[in-house]
């Protein structure tokens, strides 16, 4: 894995948002792996700004979140559709047909699992991937215990992943219990991988990613089986690590 160690957030955001630019404009065919939660929101800013100031066409790209909570339609403000909308897609010239995340309102969720898992193969699978990392090392919504050979599946949220997420929630929304996520084994397909890191809350995550054993129990440590892994980090989340 390749460690890129930067300042702080403003660092990591500005790094990852040149790459992704950089490759976007050197290809005329891209499939874009995208995460959520509060650490890619630079990035995103960054890709805006590149994209006003740079005319950087989205035109031939295609999008795939890793995950999305059930039971949030894109109508919903907390869902990551939303959060996507607004954060990206509506600031850039994307065709939202192009734009693909799972279905957290399907009648059938095993089933909308396996069509977002073909969905993406069908289309050759992402080419670069964003990931974040939870406190307890998940990566999407892989939480501790994720097979590393899992493909699209839904997931029960531990009790650390939901409350590190209650800060999207109002007191007046009941914050979802499961959510469905491309599992590792499809992660791990991606050509490539990005992974960003920022604060002292990642510190352990980041420590056990680097230096821990590899297992199960920490679903990050998969990325080491993986052989273009960048991992994009500022000193307080390397602080324990290097
Ligand atoms: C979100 C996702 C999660 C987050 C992780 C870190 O799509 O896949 O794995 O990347 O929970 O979240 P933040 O960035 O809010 O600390």
């Amino acid at each position: 894995m390749k460690i890129v160690a930067v300042a702080d957030y403003e660092e990591m955001s500005k790094v990852a948002a040149a790459y992704i630019v950089s490759t976007i404009r050197s290809s005329s065919s891209f499939s874009l792996g995208l995460a959520t939660g509060g650490t890619p929101l630079g990035v995103y800013q960054q890709l805006i700004k590149n994209y006003q100031t740079q005319q950087t066409s989205y035109a031939h790209v295609q999008t795939f979140n890793l995950d999305e909570y059930v039971g949030l339609s894109p109508q919903d403000d907390e869902s990551y559709h939303a959060y996507m909308n607004h954060h990206l897609f509506q600031a850039i010239n994307i065709p939202p047909e192009q734009t693909h995340v799972p279905n957290g309102m399907a009648v059938n969720l095993e089933e909308e699992c396996v069509r977002y898992e073909n969905h993406l193969q069908e289309r050759g699978g992402v080419d670069l991937q964003l990931l974040g990392i939870g406190q307890n090392g998940h990566i999407g919504f892989n939480e501790p215990g994720t097979s590393f050979a899992s493909r699209t599946h839904v997931v029960k949220l531990t009790p650390s992943t939901l409350a590190a997420n209650a800060r999207y929630f109002p007191p007046s929304k009941k914050q979802p219990t499961h959510a469905l996520t491309m599992g590792i084994a499809t992660i791990l397909q991606s050509k490539e991988i990005i992974l960003l890191a920022s604060g002292e809350k990642k510190q352990q995550a980041m420590n056990q990613l680097l230096n821990g054993h590899m297992s199960e129990s920490v679903p990050a440590t998969a990325l080491r089986m993986h052989g273009a892994v960048t991992i994009v980090a500022d000193r307080k989340a390397l602080q324990l690590a290097l």
